[in-house]
């Protein structure tokens, strides 16, 4: 038997458009993904000799052909003929769910990643990445992290140069969203404003954390402020405990501040706390 460890670290989205609703049913999006350092932890056991099995630290979790980390390495073993003679999956989770932080996708791309050096000849990041967008939209950016400018469904992807980190913290409100009626209000709502993701690209090249915080934007925003105002309440707090830009991530309801330093965004951290246990600093990975 042999044990396997990989990290499985969450993304933010700095900028996401949602373009045209496409015949297959999928919308088109246009983003800024960046990996960060919040993270699960996936362990693959190989060689057990018994059927399947997957364990999850959140009792919450479905541990069964359901979850995305199952799936994965489904479709590894089935596309590329690779018997682990018995599999013992389990996910030490970090990442909150239904946050809008890409948990389950960094599972399943943490799972492809895992598996991949077991081939005798592994497969590129950049066809791994493709294999993962038969498990979800945002599996691809997960495989390959950093920060990147993703189109399409979210498989067509773009490494982003960056300069340092950038230092976050993250609250996660009890609210959820489901992701499909997001797209759907989407859809018949009107944008009063797109992100600029070259200007996003040029605040990132630079490394200023100033620029990069005014060039957020999420139009999935638009289809929850105004229902959701504890979204917007949230944004506000963490703008007066000095953020430089505060946003929603992906559907939500996760929403991010981004801090010029270490220091003031732990103190901000420190000072929500109470309100919000569900928070977390982390920065760039
Ligand atoms: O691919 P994933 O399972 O993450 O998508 C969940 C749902 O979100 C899809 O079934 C679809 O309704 C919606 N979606 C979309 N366009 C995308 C990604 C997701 O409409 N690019």
């Amino acid at each position: 038997m042999i044990t396997l460890r990989e990290p499985a670290y969450a993304k933010v989205n700095l900028t996401l458009d949602v373009l045209a609703k496409r015949p297959d049913g999928y919308h088109d999006l246009e983003s800024i993904f960046q990996a960060v350092s919040l993270k699960d932890e996936i362990l693959l056991t190989l060689g057990t000799g018994e059927s399947w099995a997957l364990i999850c630290s959140d009792p919450q979790i479905p541990c069964d052909r359901r979850n995305l980390v199952w799936k994965a390495a489904e479709l590894f073993c089935q596309e590329t003929g690779f018997d682990p003679k018995g599999l013992h999956m389990e996910i030490r989770k970090q990442i909150p769910s239904q946050a809008g932080l890409g948990g389950g996708s960094a599972d399943a791309a943490a799972v492809l990643r895992a598996l991949n050096p077991c081939l005798e000849k592994p497969f590129s990041l950049e066809a791994l990445a493709q294999m993962g967008a038969k498990v979800g939209s945002d599996v691809p950016f997960c495989v390959i992290g950093g920060t990147a400018f993703a189109e399409g469904r979210g498989e067509r992807l773009r490494p982003l140069g960056t300069e340092g980190k950038l230092h976050y913290v993250l609250v996660k409100p009890s609210l959820s969203f489901s992701t499909p009626e997001l797209f759907r209000k989407i859809d018949n709502s009107s944008i009063p404003k797109r992100p600029n993701h070259e200007a996003m690209t040029k605040a990132l090249e630079n490394g200023d954390p100033v620029q990069v915080g005014e060039q957020l934007c999420n139009v999935f925003e638009y289809a929850v402020l105004e229902d959701y105002p504890e979204i917007g309440r949230i944004k506000e707090l963490l703008l007066s405990h000095g953020a430089v830009g505060a946003q929603m991530t992906g559907s939500g309801s996760v929403v991010f501040a981004i801090f010029q330093t270490e220091g003031q965004a732990q103190q901000a951290h420190c000072a929500i706390a109470s309100e919000y246990p569900d928070s977390y600093y982390c920065t760039t990975v």
